[in-house]
């Protein structure tokens, strides 16, 4: 059974975990800003969830940025990742959301698009080149306007 909760600080563990070790910020002190919004999906029988996934980023009045949103290895391709991201449009009550996204991450955009985001721009050579020298590493700015219908 998968449940819906609010990033905390006690999760932290759990989220470098989920994203093989790395932590791309100082999320303890960014989860202490008033415009912090986290939600963490957990998986498992009620009496022992393990998290499986998050998203986070800012909202303000409405308006949302989408900074990271992740899961686990294990569990993709099961509908989690849209859960989680129609949560966040829903619960913090948003009309408008940004986000950006590497060029070359097919199964993210799509994602995206799945859910209403559109293309509003590029940054060319916004990310860092991995080994994959012809790799893509333009970011592609994305923004949803709430008025796309929200697939469940
Ligand atoms: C992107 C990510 C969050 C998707 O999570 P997920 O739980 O696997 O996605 P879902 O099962 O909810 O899939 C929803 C839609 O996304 C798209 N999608 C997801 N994975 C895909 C893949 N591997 N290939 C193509 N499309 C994919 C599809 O449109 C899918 O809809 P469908 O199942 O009806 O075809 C996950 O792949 C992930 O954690 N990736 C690593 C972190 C990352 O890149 N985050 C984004 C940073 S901007």
């Amino acid at each position: 059974m998968a449940s819906i909760m609010p990033l905390t600080a006690d999760d932290i563990d759990a989220i470098c975990e989920i994203d093989d070790g790395e932590m791309p910020a100082p999320l303890e002190a960014l989860m202490a800003k008033p415009a912090f919004a986290g939600l963490g999906l957990s998986l498992g029988p009620s009496t022992e969830t393990k998290l499986a996934g998050f998203i986070y980023g800012w909202v303000f009045d409405g308006q949302g940025e989408i900074v990271q949103i992740t899961i686990a290895k294990e569990n993709r391709r099961q509908g989690h990742g849209r859960t989680l991201l129609t949560s966040f449009l829903a619960d913090f009550d948003l009309q408008q959301c940004w986000l950006e996204v590497r060029a070359d991450n097919d199964p993210a955009i799509s994602l995206y698009q799945s859910i209403g985001f559109v293309e509003d721009g590029q940054r060319k050579g916004y990310y860092q080149p991995s080994s994959n020298d012809l790799a893509d590493t333009s970011a592609i700015l994305m923004q949803w306007n709430g008025k796309a219908s929200v697939k469940n």
